[in-house]
C-alpha cells in the first residue's frame, strides 16, 4: 500500500461523472487502483482503510457486476456495508428517491453508491445529502466507475491510453458506458471511433472529438481496442433495426471482422453480453477477450474510488 499512502485525495466529495475529473485525477485513480489490486492478491484481502465508515449500496436498477464489486471493494476496505433491496423497501409503497435518500441519510452513512434509471439522480442526491454520492450508473447519463475500470484494463494491457485507436460499437444512443468512456478516453488522448446503425447514433456525437461511422470495417481497421456495447433492449420500444438477427449480420463482432484490427487487439464489453447479437461467442470467449479482466479490475478501481473519496492519504487508518 506504499503507493496508496503516497497518493493525494480527489478534489471533490462525490463521484458523479467523468466530466468532473481532470486527466490528473483520472490517472491518480488508476495509479491508486494498481495498489488496490495488490491487496486483492494477498491471502487476506483486507485493509482497515474504511473501518468505522458505513457505505450504503442503493440500486434501483438490476446489476450483477457493479453492485457485487462495490460490495467486495467496500468489504476489502473494512467498511460497514449494506445493500438496500429496492424490491422489499418502501419504494414499492411509493416512497420517492429523495425521501428514501433522506431517511438513509438520517442514519449517517459516509457514502451512498447509487444506481438509478433517471439521468441526474446522483446529482440530485449530491445536492441534498451530506454523505458522498458515487454514481453507479444513472439513466443514459454516465457510468464513471465502468469507464475507469475500462481505462485501467486498457492501460494494464497496452501500457498507455494516449494514441491508441479505440473503436466502440453498438447501441450508442442509450449507453451511459459510452458517454463516460468518450469523456475519459478523449481526456487521456486516445483516438476514438464509434460505430452503429444510424438510428442508434445520437446527434452531436462528432462534436465530442470522436470519429463516427456506420461501417464496421472502417472502425475496426487497425484498432488497438475493440469495445462492444450491449444492445439495450429494455430502453428501446422498437424500430431501431429490423431484427436482432439482422443487427448481428450487419454490426455483430465476428472473428472475420476482427481480422482488420491490430494483431494484438483486445476485446472489451461492459456486460451483460447479448451473445449472438452484438458479439459472437467465439469473440467474447476468444484469445483477445479481456472481458473478465474488466470485471476483476472493477474491484480494484472501486476500492480506489472509495479510498480517495474518503480522504486518501489524509486517512490515518491506511496500512
Ligand atoms: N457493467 C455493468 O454495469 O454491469 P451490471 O449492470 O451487471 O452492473
Amino acid at each position: 500500500m506504499d503507493a496508496v499512502a503516497a497518493a493525494a485525495a480527489l478534489s471533490q466529495k462525490n463521484l458523479l461523472g467523468i466530466a468532473d475529473l481532470s486527466p490528473e485525477e483520472i490517472v491518480l485513480i488508476l495509479d491508486t487502483a494498481e495498489a488496490m489490486k495488490e491487496v486483492g492478491r494477498r491471502a487476506i484481502k483486507k485493509v482497515p482503510t474504511l473501518r468505522g465508515r458505513t457505505v450504503v449500496n442503493l440500486f434501483f436498477e438490476p446489476s450483477t457486476r457493479t453492485r457485487t464489486s462495490f460490495e467486495i471493494a467496500e468489504k476489502r476496505l473494512s467498511a460497514d456495508t449494506l445493500n438496500v433491496a429496492i424490491g422489499t423497501s418502501s419504494v414499492v409503497k411509493g416512497e420517492t428517491l429523495v425521501d428514501t435518500a433522506m431517511n438513509i441519510e438520517a442514519m449517517s452513512p459516509s457514502m451512498i453508491v447509487l444506481r438509478h434509471g433517471s439521468s441526474g439522480a446522483c446529482h440530485l442526491l449530491a445536492r441534498i445529502c451530506k454523505a458522498a454520492i458515487i454514481n453507479a450508473g444513472d439513466g443514459m447519463h454516465e457510468h464513471p466507475t465502468q469507464a475507469l475500470l475500462d481505462a485501467f484494463t486498457i492501460r494494464e494491457r497496452k501500457g498507455r491510453i494516449g494514441g491508441l485507436k479505440v473503436a466502440i460499437f453498438g447501441d450508442l444512443l442509450h449507453s451511459r458506458v459510452l458517454r463516460s468512456n468518450l469523456l475519459l478516453l478523449t481526456k487521456l488522448g486516445a483516438e476514438v471511433w464509434v460505430c452503429g446503425p444510424a438510428t442508434l447514433i445520437p446527434p452531436g456525437l462528432a462534436r465530442l472529438g470522436v470519429r463516427v461511422t456506420t461501417r464496421v470495417d472502417e472502425a475496426v481497421e487497425g484498432a488497438d481496442v475493440v469495445m462492444m456495447l450491449r444492445i439495450q433492449l429494455e430502453r428501446m420500444e422498437g424500430g431501431y433495426f429490423p431484427s436482432l438477427r439482422e443487427y448481428f449480420t450487419t454490426f455483430g463482432m465476428t472473428e472475420a471482422r476482427l481480422k482488420r484490427a491490430r494483431p494484438d487487439v483486445i476485446i472489451m464489453h461492459p456486460g451483460p453480453i447479448n451473445r449472438g447479437v452484438e458479439i459472437a461467442s467465439e469473440v467474447a470467449d476468444g484469445p483477445f477477450s479481456v472481458i473478465l479482466d474488466q470485471v476483476s479490475n472493477g474491484v480494484a478501481v472501486r476500492m480506489a474510488v472509495l479510498y480517495l473519496l474518503a480522504g486518501g492519504a489524509e486517512d490515518e487508518t491506511v496500512a
